[in-house]
């Protein structure tokens, strides 16, 4: 079993990649981590906790950074995607509890400090978090074992800029952290994410057997997939956040290749992931995947334990 840390902003895919990980049998996922993307880091810490409780998983959720590596906050969130709340504007029922004590960072060098060379950090939003991990711990990148984050594109073209993904493009100083810091990290970007896209009709057969878990999850995907139809005419939408999360329960499913990574961090392409392709290279990069078995398994799994 796999030791992660899920390092989220919940998110409507971030909250089917939660479903899938705490369906899995092969992954402990040891604490919730959140930071800002698809809503403030303080709604995505809510929606972090609602979601814990209405799945009903048991670790502890701690909370992130309020502003990227540069002290800046975002001056708007996508609200057209993931709605205002960052789930839809669902009304969540009251979620009284309150993040476990511990930053985010904190908690990343913690759990990598003791349990070293066994713990991956799996990151599905900016990646400010993993990157103050590194900063203030000089001990952390020895002791993590692997980083495998969603975000970054090369062939696709980019969803906030002709050539940026979001969550690079929402702390790229960091994203140049990580990439330079010589953890073992493997890079899910739009390159398989765009290729691995459900219809309302898929879903609906998950979430026909949830009940009541079911109706809230319908209603979230159908807002994000009202915004993919509307925004690019497509009648299926991409589950990103998910695709990483299968990639480390699920290797073999991706075509990888291993280089070097770099992003932009000035002009009009801030943000843009670059590959160099080499053998020896510390990184790899995911450039195909098989969506039919991603998709089969995605059922297979939370269908079975939900
Ligand atoms: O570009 C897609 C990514 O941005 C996903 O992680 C989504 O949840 C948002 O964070
Ligand atoms: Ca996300």
């Amino acid at each position: 079993m796999k030791r992660i840390i899920f390092d989220t902003d919940p998110g409507i895919d971030d909250a089917m990649a939660l479903l899938f990980l705490g369906s899995s049998s092969s992954v402990f996922i040891s604490s919730l981590t959140t930071i800002m993307g698809n809503a403030s880091t303080e709604q995505c810490t809510r929606n972090a906790l609602f979601l814990r409780k209405i799945y009903g998983l048991k670790m502890p959720v701690h909370k992130g950074s309020s502003t990227s590596i540069n002290g800046q906050t975002p001056s708007k969130y996508p609200d057209l995607v993931h709605g205002k709340n960052g789930l839809a504007d669902i009304v969540l029922t009251e979620e009284r509890s309150l993040p476990d004590p511990g930053t985010a960072h904190s908690v990343m060098s913690s759990t990598a400090k003791k349990h070293p060379n066994d713990l991956t950090v799996l990151a599905v939003g900016q990646l400010t978090n993993v990157a103050l991990a590194i900063l203030k711990d000089k001990s952390f990148s020895g002791n993590l074992k692997e980083i495998v984050f969603m975000g970054g594109t090369i062939n696709e073209p980019g969803n906030v800029t002709p050539w940026a993904e979001a969550n690079i493009w929402g702390d790229p100083e960091a994203a140049e952290i990580i990439f330079k810091s010589g953890i073992p990290l493997t890079m899910v970007g739009l390159d398989v994410t765009m290729k691995t896209r459900i219809t309302k009709t898929f879903l609906r057969t998950i979430t026909s057997k949830l009940g009541k878990l079911g109706r809230f999850l319908q209603n979230i995907n159908t807002f994000y997939a009202d915004y993919y139809a509307k925004s690019m005419n497509l009648d299926s939408f991409p589950i990103h956040d998910s695709l990483a999360a299968m990639f480390v329960t699920n290797p073999d499913f991706f075509v990888t290749k291993k280089g070097i990574l770099s992003v932009k961090k000035n002009g009009e392409e801030r943000g843009r992931t670059l590959f160099e392709e080499n053998q020896q290279g510390p990184h790899s990069v995911c450039l195909d995947v098989n969506a039919d078995k991603v998709l089969t398994e995605y059922e297979k799994l939370v269908t079975n334990h939900y």
